[in-house]
């Protein structure tokens, strides 16, 4: 396959140019439904693709890498996928790796396959990656466990990173040292080049860092020739998605909000942009084909690594959640942390993402509770503070003010409708719809795709 677009390939990209016709604000062509994370990841967003997936043409990832950990459960069994979209599950719809997202090749092509044997089924034919995506090497994870250490060392605490490359891989793409899919499939020569310098720029910051650079460039190159049918101009590909006929294109958002490089909780935060605006500068998209904003929230809260949690239960609430929720990372298996369901972060969230609903995940978790709490408020020396603060020492500081809720104590795990949910869970429900402003349009009971109540 060419690198090369071509009118011919894309037969209809060109049309706008070629025929002087503009576009109005009401011909921007097809929408784009975007699935986002609205606390510290792992909010479910991977069983709330899937469900959408079932119809879509198109599903894309837009940033991060294989950070990332989103499960589904189909049929029994269950998936995990880091770099690939979740919706490659539906066998009818192509899936998508947007020029935002940093790709480790061998982390890649380990996931595909390792999905291969639990029965997914063709997905290298029904895979498009974006010939501008940045990649990630091995030694850019390696240098993300060196950094940890320096962390460490210098700060007395890190920053509790996946380990997979992601920070020091967008720190190249930044430092524009980075080589994206395009390099590897272009001039080798000019690759290796570029990629020994990489390698010796990482050298002198990191002395200990050792590189078998003939090694890496001799696997890199065999990487290439699996990947080279996969690849395509991202722009035209998603150009010709959007303004061709009518199709379901949805965005699968990674990491979260709070997780943001200019939103989230600074430092304690991945490196790439996990708010709305990502999936624009992620595929190449216009803001006017941005259509429905789904922000996905768990019914209570969890981050993994460091940072400030102003509603963490260190108690036996958080242990409950922490076991009966199973909150055990998928990409790296450390314990999530637990903590009661924080408004402040969810409302602050929507701010950025302007959500047009919500799906409202794990409810079942709350099922044996006797009480409760959701915060709404953070208060600073007994005054409520207006917002949510950018200072990460504020942060730790803040006093958390709850509303308390009697809990339901009834297995909600059967409720297929709203009818079907106890009147205190409703209760919950429709107190968090009303404080964030935003409808709920889906509450999640269980980990399959069927144990999702839809509203509307
Ligand atoms: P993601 O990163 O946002 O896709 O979420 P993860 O897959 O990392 O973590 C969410 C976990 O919760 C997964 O194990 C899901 O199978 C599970 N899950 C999702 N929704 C529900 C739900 O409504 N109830 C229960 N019990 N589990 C759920
Ligand atoms: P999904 O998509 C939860 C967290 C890491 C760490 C910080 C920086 O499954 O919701 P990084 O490796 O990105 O440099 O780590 O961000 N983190 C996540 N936490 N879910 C995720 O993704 C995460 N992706 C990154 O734990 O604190
Ligand atoms: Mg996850």
């Amino acid at each position: 396959m060419s690198l090369t677009w071509s009118a011919k390939d894309h037969k209809n990209a060109n049309q706008p140019a070629a025929t002087g016709q503009k576009r109005s604000r009401n011909d921007a062509g097809n929408k784009v439904t975007v699935v986002l994370g609205a606390q510290w990841g792992d909010e479910g967003k991977g069983k709330v693709v899937d469900l959408l997936a079932t119809e879509a043409d198109f599903v894309c990832r837009c940033q991060g890498g294989n950070n990332a950990g989103h499960t589904v459960v189909v049929d029994g069994k269950e998936y995990d996928f880091h770099l690939l979209p979740s919706g490659i599950i539906n066998p009818k719809s192509v899936s998508l790796i947007g020029n935002g997202v940093v790709i480790h090749l061998p982390g890649l092509f380990e996931e595909g396959d390792k999905n291969e044997k639990k029965g997914l089924k063709g997905w290298e034919k029904r895979l498009i990656v974006s010939d501008r995506a940045h990649l990630v090497f091995d030694f850019h994870q390696v240098v993300d466990g060196l950094q940890e250490t320096e962390r460490q060392a210098q700060e007395g605490k890190n920053i509790g990173t996946t380990k997979k490359g992601i920070g020091p891989a967008y720190s190249s793409k930044a430092s524009r040292t980075g080589l994206r899919v395009c390099d590897l499939l272009g001039d080798f020569k000019d690759f290796s080049t570029r990629f020994k310098n990489l390698v010796r720029q990482y050298q002198s910051m990191y002395p200990s860092l050792t590189v078998d650079v003939e090694d890496q460039l001799k696997k890199l190159k065999e990487y290439s020739e699996r990947l080279r049918p996969m690849v395509r101009d991202g722009v035209y590909y998603m150009y010709e998605a959007l303004h061709g006929p009518p199709k379901k294109i949805l965005v699968e958002g990674a990491n979260a909000a709070l997780l943001d490089i200019d939103f989230g909780t600074y430092p304690f935060v991945t490196s790439s942009n996990c708010t709305v605006g990502g999936a624009c500068t992620g595929l190449g998209i216009p803001p006017l084909n941005i259509g429905d904003v789904f922000g996905v929230a768990k019914a209570y809260t969890t981050r993994v690594g460091i940072g400030a949690f102003p509603t963490e239960q260190l108690n036996a609430v958080g242990e409950l959640l922490q076991t009966r929720g199973h909150e055990v990372g998928v990409t790296t298996g450390r314990k999530r942390r637990c903590g009661w369901l924080d408004l402040v972060i969810v409302r602050y969230a929507h701010m950025i993402n302007g959500f047009t609903a919500i799906a409202l995940t794990k409810l079942d978790i709350l099922d044996v509770l006797d009480e409760i709490k959701v915060g709404v408020a953070y208060k600073l020396n007994g005054k409520r503070i207006p917002h949510f603060p950018a200072n990460m020492d504020v942060l730790q500081k803040v006093e958390v003010e709850y509303e308390t809720f009697p809990g339901w104590k009834t297995d909600t795990s059967a409720a297929r409708k709203w009818n079907d949910l106890p009147a205190k869970a409703q209760n919950y429900i429709r107190f968090i719809e009303n404080h964030i402003g935003v409808p709920i349009k889906w509450v999640g009971v269980g980990k399959s795709r069927e144990c999702m109540i839809q509203m509307f």
